[in-house]
């Protein structure tokens, strides 16, 4: 087993990638054995979390847009389970209450949020938590989003990360708002906190006026981890400067480790080191005890995928290019990036061009998997793709997308972890008690002594 620079035994992350409803593939949602209410079954939410912790997985990520994508396409958005998505942090902060060691991490964008709430919402789903919350920091990938928050269009995505970059400085100044030590409550003095250990953050930016402090005393984990999951040119940078775990849709595993060298080589720019940030590809699986029932299984859900639906979300996978101009049976046109999913678009089109796919095909291809990498076969497959992309220096973990819930969960939990437990892979048991500990991540000093 391969060992890091601190001499630790390197073993696999594991994540957990739920989507609102929580059925990744578009027709999850329609297999007999699937939660079709787990948007708003509380329940479903905490079995899910609570298999996961039995198989000492990482991190439970819940995905988020603030509002339902294709709204002006009715029809076609009530042939999917898409509109199903209640705020990621209740739901974390009631399954925080029911499990102990596993990661809760929400998306919330940089782009529509103010920091100042954010940071307190995220720091105290850490003390709820007692340590483990995350926060997946995201520029925003769904257009309509601009229509609930006073905006006629999505901001361009230079914009976006010039605000993100502030935003995330802002957050980690408010989350050093107070010294660990700022609160001795002592009843017999009657002194509740020291005013000498009160920061104040006096931001004044281009997008930002913040002066702190924070509502919240600092939170277990100091900061909680951060995640960041744009793979564009800026999106790589704030991942190098700053993110804990970074999420990324890659195909092979040629680009996989490009991409982690690429990401890894940034960091010593921002004073980190190539350990300090872990890269976590999707991996969309399908996975049975053999092969051909894999298949089966994929195939079987992609039948109950209606066309019009495929379209439309590729539609808006692509940021909101009109194909209905195009032959179906034509290899998906040179498409005009627009700037909503840089990064999207480019996989898009190079998965297409690579597997020689047409439109519809590439369509179909969407609504199973969006761009991510697409493993279908036994547990066994899986696991030697799983070990070859971790061996060969193409991940230090996987965001593994459930197809269906609790179907590929159960498979995940049940086959693949202990699969990858034989082979020494992945840990047998959590490490410690916060995220950051079961990650292997250092607690951030206290950036406020340096100001
Ligand atoms: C695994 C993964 C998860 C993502 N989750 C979300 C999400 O929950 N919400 C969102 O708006 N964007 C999400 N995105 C998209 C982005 O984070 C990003 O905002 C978008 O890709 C545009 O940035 P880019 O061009 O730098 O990639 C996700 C991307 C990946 C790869």
């Amino acid at each position: 087993m391969e060992t890091r620079a601190d001499g630790k035994k390197r073993q696999m992350k594991l994540s957990l990638f739920m989507t609102g409803d929580g059925n990744y593939h578009m027709a999850g949602w329609r297999l007999p054995s699937s939660n079709s209410d787990a948007g708003q079954n509380i329940q479903r939410w905490i079995d899910t979390a609570q298999a996961l912790e039995r198989a000492k997985i990482h991190m439970l990520f819940i995905a988020d847009a603030a509002s339902p994508p294709g709204t002006d396409d009715l029809e076609t958005l009530s042939l999917t389970a898409r509109i199903d998505r209640m705020d990621p942090v209740p739901i974390l902060s009631a399954v925080a209450m029911m499990t102990k060691h596993i990661g809760l991490a929400s998306t919330m964008s940089t782009t529509y949020l103010e920091p100042y709430n954010l940071a307190r919402t995220v720091a105290s789903l850490d003390h709820v938590s007692g340590g483990r919350a995350a926060w997946n920091i995201v520029t925003g990938s769904n257009k309509d989003d601009a229509l609930q928050f006073n905006r006629d269009q999505h901001a361009p995505h230079a914009e976006r990360y010039e605000r993100a970059e502030e935003f995330v400085d802002v957050v980690r100044g408010i989350w050093d708002s107070y010294d660990d030590d700022a609160f001795p409550r002592d009843k017999e003095s009657g002194v509740y906190m020291r005013p000498d250990k009160v920061h104040f953050l006096n931001h004044v930016g281009k997008y930002f006026k913040v002066r702190g402090p924070s509502a919240v005393p600092r939170s277990p984990q100091g900061h909680p981890v951060l995640v960041q999951a744009g793979s564009s040119e800026p999106g790589m940078n704030i991942s190098a400067r700053v993110a804990d775990i970074v999420f990324t849709s890659q195909t092979t595993l040629e680009s996989a480790k490009a991409f982690c060298d690429n990401l890894k080589g940034r960091c010593e720019r921002f004073g980190r080191t190539p350990d300090d940030v872990l890269v976590m590809p999707g991996a969309l699986l399908f996975m049975a005890d053999t092969e051909s029932e894999a298949k089966e299984k994929y195939d079987q859900l992609n039948s109950l995928i209606p066309l019009r639906v495929a379209m439309q979300r590729l539609q808006a996978n692509l940021g909101g290019v009109d194909l209905s101009k195009y032959d179906l049976d034509a290899p998906l046109p040179d498409i005009k990036v627009n700037d909503a999913r840089v990064s999207a678009v480019e996989s898009y089109i190079a998965i297409s061009r690579r597997e020689g796919l047409t439109l519809r095909q590439m369509a179909m291809r969407s609504a199973a998997a969006k761009h991510h990498w697409t493993l279908v076969g036994s547990v066994k497959q899986v696991a030697d793709e799983l070990e070859a992309w971790f061996l060969g220096g193409g991940a230090d973990g996987f965001n593994i997308l459930p197809s269906d819930n609790p179907g590929a969960v159960d498979t995940l939990v049940n086959k693949l972890v202990p699969e990858l437990q034989r082979r020494g892979l992945f840990r047998t048991e959590y490490e410690g008690k916060t995220l950051r500990e079961n990650l292997g991540l250092r607690r951030p000093p206290d950036l406020s002594h340096r100001r």
